[in-house]
């Protein structure tokens, strides 16, 4: 008995084994799992997600998902526990405005300090904490009302910007415009999170700027390891095979001391030293800065206020981690939204001219001879042709066009619609699931004609009498029919414009974004023109943040003659 016995028991044990894992792993996610039913954008997205981190590292993620939802509908399975949607119905609408939770991904990319920050908190709850503390400075209201913010924006167009475009186009040299437009969005930024006195100056020390530049975007291509496999990366390194060079560590660490700089700069604005305490109505207050510094001190109990009027090193580091995030968030993005602008102005003289004329009516317009005094931001604001520009701008060439990953929460949930291409049921709990700007951009029902830049679909007119009409083609505009446009408010659009994403987690810069973009378009559109000398790798980078592959746009600025 005993020795017939003693050889099957084992067996069967290492046979209930692979069964048990054959049927975990193979059988049950091809087969019965509530995610067998959505279409795969590959044979073996059921069985294992090797095809899509094969299809990230290549950096070919955005360019073939959106082909595949082309090819099977706007819900598909990427992995065995990875979904892309592209709807907004039984899409975006229920994945980010119902707030489902930011997948670990963004812990992975975000952490500055090795401490989370508003963007790569993923829990609900902390992050709406944090992001109150901060959202009114970051309101359009704020923004248009406030006075520091004027007189940063003066001296930051006036003496810096202008000072550099005359410069250009007297000397006739040539210029690459998206270091140009990421320096002037950084100098923006951190004025107003550091207060002018405590901000870059990156816009008029081209030495400065370059070397920042080099630092920030040379990292760009060693995203794949740490974002995507970030605990075999961590065992990689400690085993002594990196998988990141190991100067990109030196080069987040240099950024990071870059940014503590200007952060204890600005904690002398707003710190117990009456002496170097600066006025909130001063172009010197840092803005945000001193915004999250008192909602952390209020935090606090009020002992600790007593025994300890410093932040403890976590807290300075907290703030830090927020402002370098918001910083890179803002200069980053802005910059490649004003590049691409830039590059399809170039390609449209007509636009060029109309957009001018429009700048005219500003009082007073901002050009070389008006006292340095600035129109006010509402009127910049309310200029139809201008923001039309951005918005299809930031439609065709997203600065974020790619994946913004989130998990699926414990209460199961429906995905798709019946009517397009069907409804999933039951889907479970810990599914990464995004979609993608890239691809919602490019809605042929919404945006006719979705892969040119067409910037007459923001538009409409009206005349005196009141006739009203959509703008086919806004070369057609005559300048004497500018008065009649006004920005077109289509509700089925706006739904489906992703370029600063929805729901709870929507970018919180969006105003600044816009204020400080046509802040800077106006001025240099207000008195110059631009042509391409040099365009070559201007497509835009297949990454979630995605620059021009390039990494430059050489033009010519000329003085304009009216
Ligand atoms: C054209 C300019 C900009 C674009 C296209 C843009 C786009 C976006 C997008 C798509 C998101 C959502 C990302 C995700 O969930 O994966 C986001 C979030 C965010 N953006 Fe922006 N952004 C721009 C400018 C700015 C500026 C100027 C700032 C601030 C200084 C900023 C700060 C942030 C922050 C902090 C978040 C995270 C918000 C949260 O998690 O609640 N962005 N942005
Ligand atoms: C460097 O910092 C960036 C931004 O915080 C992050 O995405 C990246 O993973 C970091 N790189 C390394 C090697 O830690
Ligand atoms: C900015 O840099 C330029 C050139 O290096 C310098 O002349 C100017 O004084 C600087 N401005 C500020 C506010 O630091
Ligand atoms: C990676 O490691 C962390 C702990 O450091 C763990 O919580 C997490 O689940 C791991 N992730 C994966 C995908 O195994
Ligand atoms: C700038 O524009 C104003 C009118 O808007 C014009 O009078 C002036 O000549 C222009 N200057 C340059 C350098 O184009």
């Amino acid at each position: 008995m005993l020795s017939e016995s003693a050889p099957f028991a084992p067996t069967l044990a290492v046979l209930t084994v692979i069964l048990f894992l054959l049927y975990k792993y193979v059988v049950h996610p091809a087969l019965f799992s509530p995610l067998s039913r959505i279409p795969g954008a590959h044979w073996s997205t059921s069985l294992s997600p090797v095809w899509i981190l094969w299809t990230r590292y290549k950096s070919m993620e955005i360019r073939t998902l959106h082909q595949k939802h082309h090819q099977l509908g706007p819900v598909i399975r990427l992995g065995p526990n990875d979904i892309s949607v592209n709807c907004v119905k039984g899409g975006i609408s229920t994945v980010y405005a119902g707030g489902f939770e930011k997948h670990a991904w963004y812990s992975n990319l975000f952490n500055n300090y090795g401490v989370p920050n508003m963007f790569s908190t993923c829990q609900g709850r902390p992050h709406s904490v944090r992001k109150r503390m901060m959202s009114n400075v970051y309101s359009k209201s704020y923004m248009h009302g406030s006075k520091a913010m004027i007189e940063i924006t003066t001296e930051l167009i006036y003496r810096r910007l202008l000072v550099r475009f005359e410069e250009y186009s007297s000397t006739g040299k040539d210029v690459d415009i998206y270091k140009v437009s990421s320096a002037i969005t950084m100098d923006f930024v951190t004025a107003f999170l550091f207060g002018l006195a405590s901000s870059s100056n990156l816009t008029m020390d081209d030495e400065r700027r370059d070397w920042f530049l080099e630092l920030y975007n040379s990292r760009r291509k060693y995203n794949f390891w740490p974002h995507e496999l970030p605990n075999l990366t961590k065992i990689a390194k400690w085993a002594c095979v990196p998988l990141v060079p190991k100067w990109v560590d030196g080069a987040n660490a240099t950024i990071e001391s870059w940014t503590l700089e200007m952060c204890d700069g600005a904690s002398k604005a707003v710190g117990q030293q009456p002496s170097s305490k600066i006025a909130p109505s001063s172009p010197d207050f840092p803005i945000v800065y001193a915004q999250l510094d008192s909602a952390i001190r209020d935090g606090r109990s009020k002992q600790d206020m007593d025994s300890d009027l410093a932040l403890s090193p976590l807290q300075r580091l907290t703030i830090a981690s927020e402002m370098l995030d918001q910083l890179a968030a803002g200069f980053d993005t802005s910059g490649i939204t004003l590049t691409y602008a830039i590059h399809e102005l170039s390609h449209h003289p007509h636009l060029q001219n109309l957009l001018r004329s429009s700048l005219t009516t500003l009082t007073p317009p901002i050009t070389p001879l008006s006292t340095p005094s600035l129109p006010s931001p509402k009127a910049l604001d309310a200029l139809p042709l201008l923001h039309a520009i951005l918005y299809e701008t930031l439609r065709l060439h997203a600065a974020i066009p790619g994946a913004q990953p989130r998990i699926t929460p414990g209460k199961p949930c429906i995905l798709g619609t019946a009517a397009n291409g069907g409804e999933y049921f039951d889907i479970p709990a810990g599914v990464r699931i995004s979609a993608q700007a890239w691809s919602l951009h490019r809605n042929e029902e919404v945006f006719p004609q979705a892969e040119e830049w067409r910037v007459g679909r923001w538009l409409k007119w009206r005349d005196e009498s009141g006739r009203a009409g959509e703008v086919v083609d806004v070369e057609m505009v005559g300048v004497g029919e500018l008065r009649w446009l006004e920005v077109r408010n289509d509700v089925e659009m706006n739904r489906w414009f992703w370029a600063f994403g929805s729901g709870g987690r929507m970018c919180i810069g969006s105003n600044l974004a816009m204020y400080q973009m046509k802040s800077i378009m106006a001025c240099l559109y207000g008195n110059f023109t631009t042509r391409i000398v040099d365009d070559e790798g201007i497509e835009q980078r297949d990454a979630y943040t995605a620059p021009p592959k390039g990494e430059k746009l050489i033009i010519r600025l000329e003085a304009s003659a009216i």
